[in-house]
């Protein structure tokens, strides 16, 4: 089944050697933010490195919808012009944030301090998962929610006419939901605060300190302190997108994993509240090198290297670890299945709420594969086989899930028998170039079920 028309069934051989430059697309979540606070400032943002994957696409017509110019000048370069904080008209239509959680819940914390009211849809994907964790913070500005049984989309919002401003503590490590309730507080007067237990990846204050607002953020013994002075006037800005880490993870564990290769990402984003899926693979021996460290646009930055690590090792992945990894495990369970003894991956209950329930997702596709996994509420263990072992042979659900998809056909460019997917179209929804991205590198990959 796709959400995104036919299906497109994929299978990955097991190649040769990678080798070259995997320029990866934008960060998704800084392309996400980059039109939404370009939506809010008072002039045109301009936006080179842009994502054009279907969710951020996806999100742009949505800031069309609530009156600002959005305009794509072609190459990834794109200007916003904005409404201003608190300028959002009401859409004449449902908005549609087909697969992209993060593309919903900021577009309704952005809205819900508005006199304004919005039907959000989206996917069979996107209308499963769980919305009461940012509707609940927005009652607290005032937000009003009707939505279907168990939270969840279709979902009208009626915006706060006369919101207040909120403190809040985030009770799941969320950057969605702690973006959605700053987003929210842009319009509200007075000082809004939003308390996280775990850092996450922080994109959204160092945007919107870029943009001119007054936040700060304190580390305390409660966590991190984020305040906000509502009612700021933003300023437009230029914003070059750093590559995805995220994105950057498939070929260099790709590279990790098929014999003689050495492939550069350059330009990753680096971000410490993103990066600890890096460490991860260091730890399990991967040969990664970062060079080039810089920072850009508030960002730090690094081209990193991958080379074949015949050597990996399974490890206990620090749960502390898991909120700036979120994406990745889907990718590191691969890798984990390539590498000797058992990756043990704890405290990432948050996986199961995801595109899919990522830990059941992988787990199926992985003993399909001829890999045993272990699985409870929040943990699960991939027992490594080690290199040159891994079965393969199977055809897997992507459950409409971008990251699943990709995975396996990871998985597939080492194994001993080509690997598959039944649906490879979500793969748009973050990463439209990944075939021939990777087609480019070495891999075999044809849109057809082995
Ligand atoms: C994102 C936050 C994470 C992540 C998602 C992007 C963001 O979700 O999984 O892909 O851009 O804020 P949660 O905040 O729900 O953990």
């Amino acid at each position: 089944m796709s959400g995104h028309g036919t299906p497109i069934p994929m299978t990955s051989r097991p190649c040769g050697p990678l080798k070259g430059e995997a320029n990866v697309p934008g960060d998704k979540s800084i392309s996400h933010r980059s039109l939404i606070l370009g939506a809010l400032a008072v002039g045109e943002t301009h936006i080179t490195g842009l994502l054009e994957g279907e969710d951020v696409l996806d999100t742009g017509k949505a800031m069309q919808a609530f009156g600002a110019e959005v305009i794509n000048h072609g190459g990834g370069e794109w200007s916003v012009h904005g409404v201003g904080v608190g300028g959002f008209a009401e859409p004449d239509q449902v908005i549609n944030c087909g697969n992209s959680g993060t593309g919903v819940r900021l577009i309704m914390g952005t809205m819900a301090t508005s006199a304004i009211s919005v039907t959000f849809t989206g996917d069979a994907s996107l209308n499963s998962r769980p919305m009461a964790r940012v509707t609940d913070p927005l009652a607290l500005f005032g937000t009003q929610t009707v939505g279907r049984s168990g939270g969840r989309l279709p979902m009208t919002l009626v915006g706060a006419a006369e919101p207040l401003p909120v403190r809040y503590v985030v009770p799941v490590p969320s950057a969605q939901v702690k973006s959605a309730v700053l987003l929210a507080g842009l319009n509200a007067p007075g000082e809004t605060v939003v308390i996280e237990k775990e850092a996450t990846r922080d994109h959204t204050e160092r945007m919107l300190a870029g943009f001119g607002a007054e936040i700060s953020t304190v580390e305390t013994d409660e966590g991190r302190v984020i305040t906000l002075q509502g009612q700021p006037e933003l300023k437009p800005q230029t914003i070059v997108v750093p590559r995805d880490p995220s994105s950057a993870a498939f070929p260099v564990c790709a590279a990790l994993i098929v014999p003689g290769s050495n492939v550069l990402v350059p330009n990753i984003g680096l971000n410490p509240t993103r990066a600890g899926f890096y460490y991860t693979l260091q730890d399990m021996g991967a040969d990664l090198t970062f060079e080039n460290m810089r920072e850009e646009g508030g960002e730090p930055v690094a081209d990193l290297r991958a080379k074949f690590s015949p050597d990996l090792k399974g490890i206990n992945v620090p749960p502390e670890r898991a909120a700036s990894m979120i994406d990745e495990y889907p990718v590191l369970s691969v890798v984990a299945s390539y590498a000797a003894g058992d990756t043990v991956m704890t405290g990432v209950k948050e996986l199961r709420v995801k595109e899919s329930d990522r830990i059941d997702a992988m787990a199926r596709g992985l003993r399909a594969n001829g890999v045993e996994v272990d699985e409870g509420d929040d943990w699960w263990t991939v027992k490594g086989l080690g290199h040159g072992n891994v079965p393969g042979g199977a055809v897997c659900e992507s459950f409409l899930d971008h990251r699943i998809a990709m995975s396996f056909m990871i998985m597939g460019m080492a194994a001993q028998k080509p690997v598959s997917v039944d649906d490879g179209g979500p793969i748009a929804t973050s990463f439209p170039i990944f075939e021939g991205l990777m087609a480019s590198l070495g891999a075999q990959l044809v849109r057809s079920n082995a």
